[in-house]
């Protein structure tokens, strides 16, 4: 299974949910993290816990699609973390994936910056049918904003997963260590397994 987590805007969750995604999908074959950010911070993650479930390499090239089929051998599953703003790196990991997975706060901020994604998702299907979810993640469980937002989200005709990952403070703290609990991001997977393109 090959996932890309996109989002042209920073800081919504995508790095975060690369690792915990790369850690569930570990426990079902090896695991390939594809790090496209040019300061790599999956890449340092993976170096402050060399005891992470899988492999992380650093790869901030625009012709991944060109590559991922050698890139991927010996792996069952990838996954590729992409960088904020910078098209052509989200158009190849687009590319080079069956699974799309936007990560976005309940916030309408987020909203308002997702349709220059959803544009660039838009150009990508003519030539890879990509199956593409929404996850919320820095949820308040219960707040106004969440409903708001997967409301909105869904008027807009997108797949919004079920599964919602909560702010937490070991999420926020998680970076340089193995997650120990993947919890949430256990139920999202097998949901994204689910999708259809
Ligand atoms: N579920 C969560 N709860 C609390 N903090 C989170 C959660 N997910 C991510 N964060 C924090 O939010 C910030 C942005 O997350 P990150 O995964 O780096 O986003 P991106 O890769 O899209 O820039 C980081 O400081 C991260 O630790
Ligand atoms: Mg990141």
């Amino acid at each position: 299974m090959r996932i890309t987590l996109v989002d042209l805007k920073g800081g919504t969750g995508k790095t975060t949910s690369a690792v915990y995604l790369a850690c569930a999908l570990s426990q079902t074959g090896r695991t390939l993290l594809i790090d496209m950010e040019a300061y790599g911070s999956a890449l340092s993650w993976s170096e402050a816990a060399p005891d992470l479930p899988f492999t992380t390499i650093q790869m901030p090239v625009k012709d991944l699609h060109k590559r991922i089929n050698d890139l991927a051998t010996g792996y069952v599953h990838v996954v590729i973390d992409t960088p904020a703003i910078v098209r052509p790196i989200a158009r190849t990991a687009l590319l080079s994936a069956e699974h799309a997975v936007i990560p976005i706060s309940p916030s309408l901020l987020d909203i308002d910056r997702l349709n220059e994604t959803l544009g660039l998702i838009d150009e990508v299907e003519h030539v890879n049918d990509l199956a593409t979810s929404i996850l919320l993640t820095r949820v308040r469980r219960g707040t106004k904003s969440v409903k708001a937002t997967r409301e909105a989200l869904t008027e807009m005709g997108l797949r919004v997963l079920e599964t919602e990952i909560p702010l937490l403070e070991s999420y926020a703290g998680a970076a340089g260590t193995r997650p120990t609990d993947l919890a949430e991001y256990s139920e999202a997977l097998e949901e994204v397994r689910k999708v259809k393109a």
